[in-house]
């Protein structure tokens, strides 16, 4: 059975279909799967926002989205396909009484319902209730939730908890959009269809690994947002702990969504705490002030727009990580991710262990350990570090490090980029939770960010300062150099 045959017929209610990320990502991302004839024929897309628009207009700033943000030439057949399925309804989502407008455009009675919370998290709970009061929520329904779910522990568990009143844990599908990535979803098959790396996946091979996240933007115009989260709780609390998970699980024993979910759970719970006794050894926080990027001058974060002096908020952390488990004891984990670093570049390095003898002394005194390098954007590819023999006829042999290079772009030239939410999407259109983060991870990742930020607060010192456009502030350097080693640049 393909994946269209099991998808049940359903009714896609997108709640902020108006805001940025709905027009930025989900309507392509909509697009993109009609494209693919991946949507049932009979599934509606129901946009609901405050905004009073006629169907007509609704459907006019659909269209100009989707001409703006989808990349490829618009196919003007799969246009009208989606636009024919999209209904419009106003909503004041505050508003449990108004609900019962939305019941009326949400005719189809034995279709799956979809409901995209694509709104901020403070109104998940009113939406649940507006829903309720009409009478929209049946057991087969499925409710996506944008991140960030909560600030900290403690207001995770109040949205989880308000959401849970009305829908069952296998009805609701967490989003952390890294997943969705292609370059992310690959760690399992590199893992886990690779002898090679399944049998030398382990603290008896790996010395280290060190993932970057790094970002050229700044902030962008959200600046009061950002400063009350600051890059743990936006990026290290969820995208960087959804790829050590992946990188760190135990084998699934399959790729259901249960075996997934407990084993990246197990890895997350194994994370050794970091608190008042050792944060200081253990992370590193910066913020970037004025400096150059390409060539161009850019304000700090203190002299953004909107900024408000004196904040503290961090917008680059370091952190080492440690598992306290048998695979992963005394390997540690270099987590490293921050706005206005020189480029848009992340990656995963595993550094495995050195030979423990050197017979090649005469021409190679310090041989280096293999790499393999992961890079997941952009110019996603896999890259592994090894020696190799110089061809020729020396009499000592020459050796040199070398590389195997997979890079996506040339292997794959015929492939669209597939962007992280159309893989979503498609994953909720098909009941499939496996990418989706489950509550009790959600909670797992923020007992351990809560636990940093916590000490941060407690040491009250201000970030350190890094000038945009360089890879963080000295003390980064400072923190993977006590352990005799280096980031990779
Ligand atoms: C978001 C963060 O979740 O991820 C942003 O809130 C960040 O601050 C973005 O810029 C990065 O996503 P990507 O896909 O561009 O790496």
């Amino acid at each position: 059975m393909n994946k269209l045959e099991s998808q049940s017929a359903s009714e896609i209610v997108i709640f902020g279909a108006l805001g940025d990320l709905s027009r930025r990502k989900l309507l392509p991302a909509l697009y993109q799967l009609e494209a693919c004839n991946l949507i049932n024929e009979q599934s509606r897309v129901v946009g609901v926002a405050r905004q009073e628009h006629t169907l007509d207009e609704f459907k006019a700033i659909v269209l100009e989205n989707i001409r703006n943000f989808v990349k490829e030439v618009i196919d003007e057949d799969v246009l009208a396909r989606l636009t024919a399925r999209l209904v419009y309804q106003q909503l004041d989502m505050k508003d449990a009484t108004a609900y019962k407008n939305l019941a009326v455009s949400l005719s189809g009675a034995n279709d799956t319902r979809i409901y995209y919370f694509s709104t901020p998290p403070a109104i998940y709970g009113d939406i649940c209730d507006g829903l309720n009061h009409a009478s929209l929520i049946n057991d087969a329904d499925r409710v996506v939730m944008e991140k960030p779910i909560g600030h900290c522990l403690e207001s995770s568990k109040v949205i989880n908890d308000q959401v849970a009143r009305f829908f069952n844990e296998n009805q609701i599908y967490r989003i952390d959009h890294y997943l969705g990535k292609e370059t992310v979803l690959n760690l399992l098959v590199l893992r886990f269809a690779n002898s090679l790396f399944t049998t030398n996946w382990d603290r008896n091979s790996i010395d280290h690994i060190q993932i970057t996240v790094a970002e050229s933007v700044g902030i962008e115009g959200r600046w009061g947002f950002y400063d009350e989260a600051g890059q743990m709780r936006d990026m290290i609390q969820n995208h960087l702990l959804q790829i050590l998970s992946l990188l760190a699980m135990e084998p699934p024993a399959d790729l259901s969504a249960e075996s997934i979910r407990a084993e990246k759970l197990k890895a997350v719970k194994a994370l050794c705490p970091i608190d008042r006794t050792n944060v200081k050894e253990k992370t590193v926080r910066g913020q970037y002030a004025d400096g150059f990027l390409n060539g161009v001058e850019v304000p700090g974060y203190l002299n953004e727009e909107g900024a408000v002096k004196g904040s503290k908020t961090e917008t680059f952390v370091a952190i080492k990580a440690e598992l306290d488990n048998w695979r992963w004891s005394g390997v540690p984990f270099y987590l490293r991710t921050g706005k206005r670093m020189p480029a848009k570049h992340s990656e995963i390095v595993v550094h495995f262990k050195d030979q423990p003898h050197n017979i090649f002394k005469d021409s190679f005194s310090d041989l280096p350990a293999n790499k393999l390098t992961i890079r997941l954007q952009p110019d996603e590819g896999v890259e592994l570090k090894m020696m190799n023999k110089i061809p020729g006829i020396a009499t000592q042999m020459n050796i040199q490090e070398n590389k195997l290079d997979l890079s996506f772009n040339d292997t794959y030239q015929d492939q669209r980029v597939i962007d992280a939410y159309e893989r979503l999407m498609l994953e909720v259109l098909n009941g499939n939770q496996s990418l989706f983060v489950s509550r009790d991870e959600v909670e797992a990742a923020w007992t351990w960010a809560d636990s940093i930020i916590d000490a941060w607060q407690a040491t009250n010192e201000a970030p350190k300062p890094y000038a945009a456009g360089s890879w963080g502030p000295v003390s980064s350097i400072s923190l993977i150099a006590r352990d005799d080693r280096q980031w990779v640049e």
